[in-house]
């Protein structure tokens, strides 16, 4: 019996050998949900957290370029940054209402654009995937801000290069505020931190090189950034700050906690503030997903230390498995807390099932595998198709109401899936967790449907006429293709 097991065991070996040396990384081609994520390495945390710099998009200009950044100590890799910064960007900060004007230079090696997740801007002005600049060009994007007050961001978002763009540097915030808003008296300022939480594979610098099962789960990294620090540590004082959250990775899912076990209090989701703070201990957050959640350090002490983490959580075969630390807190300033907790943040107004003019459903479980042994290729599909820009695969009136449902059920693998043009309401989930989370209330722009889920949305169709994309937001999946095309008409 013992004997048998060892022979097993080692003939797997063996034979793990073979493929190795044979394929160098092209094992478990087919294997899709069945392959480890990369752990993540725990970090000392004695890095000051870097806080981007703020910029005013009323009339602004941005480049894309490569450079040298410094993630901590020691760590000095080729990156690529925004606006001068060596990694990430600006946080681009403007009122709701306000005219969006900003001149956008390439100065990257490659084609490049910008796309404003979660913004609901004109399809030209969207970065579709074939929208490009080219190297030495510039563009201009021009558009008026109507979302609510809350919590977006920017990313590049060429066919088959948004991942590896993201993925080596460029993304940053795009905050959204009002009057209203500002009323409302939430910690503002030094007190209101942007911090976008992404893990990077640092063997060998920041390269994007995936191989097959990277290409099949996702790029994982061994190293948390936290606003592209390494072992980030922010210094607090004893009062309430607003955190907003961000998900700026490729692949990995974080369920986000406090080391102490203490609550929080969500005030918003990805498309904005929400109607009344909701006092939750974990938010789950998948690539793109945003929570922006009040932490109170005031009842701590001057001098303890405290981690922004994420818990293991049931997950898939890939993902979840693993407890890591993520941001350090040090509590150094003894204040009193002029911050306000206000009862009614903003009213999110609920669309009626009943206006729904028609439903869509999309099968998000299923891969395709092209060519074979070397030149194995593994797409994510929806409804069984990969992009093409050139096809219109849904095609909607601008103004309706539709319910659109993700379905994972046969999936293996967790699907983040995103539209472009807007926000919309999760109706329901079935299968797997069977539930909305508590997180999932107000508008979204991203859903994540773990295998074994199906998820219904609503949404409204803002008066944009053109061509939208919705996708996987695991940007592995996006650029292999988990990405279709929707009209607006
Ligand atoms: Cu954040 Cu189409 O993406
Ligand atoms: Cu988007
Ligand atoms: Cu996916």
């Amino acid at each position: 019996m013992k004997l048998l097991t060892f022979i097993k065991i080692s003939f797997g070996f063996a034979w793990c050998l073979v493929m190795l040396f044979s394929c160098n990384g092209h094992m478990n081609m087919d294997m899709g949900g069945t392959v480890s994520a990369r752990n993540v390495t725990e970090q000392t945390f004695s890095n000051p957290l870097a806080v981007p710099a703020v910029l005013d998009g009323t009339n602004a200009t941005l480049a894309a370029k490569s450079g040298t950044a410094i993630l901590g100590s020691r760590i000095t890799v080729n990156a690529l940054g925004y606006g001068g910064a060596a990694i990430l960007g600006p946080t681009i900060r403007l009122q709701q209402g306000a005219q969006f004007n900003l001149t956008f230079s390439n100065n990257l090696s490659e084609a490049t654009n910008l796309h404003w997740h979660g913004l609901e801007v004109p399809a030209k002005q969207d970065g579709y995937p074939s929208d490009l600049t080219q190297p030495g060009g510039t563009f201009v994007y021009q558009f008026t801000i109507k979302n609510r007050p809350g919590t977006y961001w920017y990313h590049p978002h060429p066919d088959m290069a948004t991942a590896r763009q993201a993925y080596r540097g460029l993304a940053g915030f795009f905050l959204v505020s009002s009057p209203e808003e500002e009323a409302l008296g939430l910690p503002s300022g030094a007190f209101d931190v942007p911090l976008v939480v992404q893990d990077k594979r640092l063997d060998g610098g920041l390269v994007y090189d995936p191989n097959t099962n990277d290409r099949s789960i996702g790029m994982f990294g061994e190293t948390v950034l936290v606003n592209g620090t390494a072992g980030a540590m922010l210094e607090v004082a004893t009062r309430t700050y607003r955190l907003r959250l961000l998900n700026g990775s490729n692949a990995r899912i974080y369920n986000f906690a406090l080391s102490t076990g203490a609550k929080f209090q969500l005030i918003g989701t990805d498309g904005g503030l929400i109607g009344a703070a909701k006092e939750i201990s974990t938010v789950l957050l998948a690539p793109a997903e945003r929570a922006d959640v009040l932490v109170n350090f005031g009842n701590l002490t001057v001098g303890t230390e405290l981690y922004l983490q994420s818990n293991a959580f049931d997950g898939t075969e890939s993902q979840g498995k693993q407890f890591f630390k993520i941001l350090k807190f040090k509590v150094v300033h003894q204040v009193t807390d002029d911050s306000n907790m206000p009862t009614a943040l903003m009213p999110v107004e609920k669309i009626p099932e009943s206006q729904s003019v028609t439903t869509r459903s999309f099968d998000i479980g299923h891969m395709m595998q092209h060519g074979n042994g070397m030149n194995n290729m593994i797409m994510h599909t929806i409804n069984g198709k990969t992009f093409d820009a050139n096809r219109r695969d849904e095609l909607v009136k601008a103004g309706t109401v539709e319910i659109w449902e993700f379905d994972n059920t046969k999936g293996t693998e967790t699907h983040p899936m995103h539209l472009h043009a807007g926000s919309f309401q999760v109706l329901s989930r079935t299968g797997g967790r069977g539930l909305i989370e508590p997180w999932e209330y107000g508008w979204k722009d991203t859903v994540l449907a773990f295998p074994g889920e199906k998820v219904r949305i609503i949404v409204r169709f803002p008066d944009l006429k053109g061509k939208f994309v919705f996708h996987c937001h695991n940007l592995e999946h996006e650029d292999g293709g988990m990405m279709l095309n929707y009209e607006i008409q």
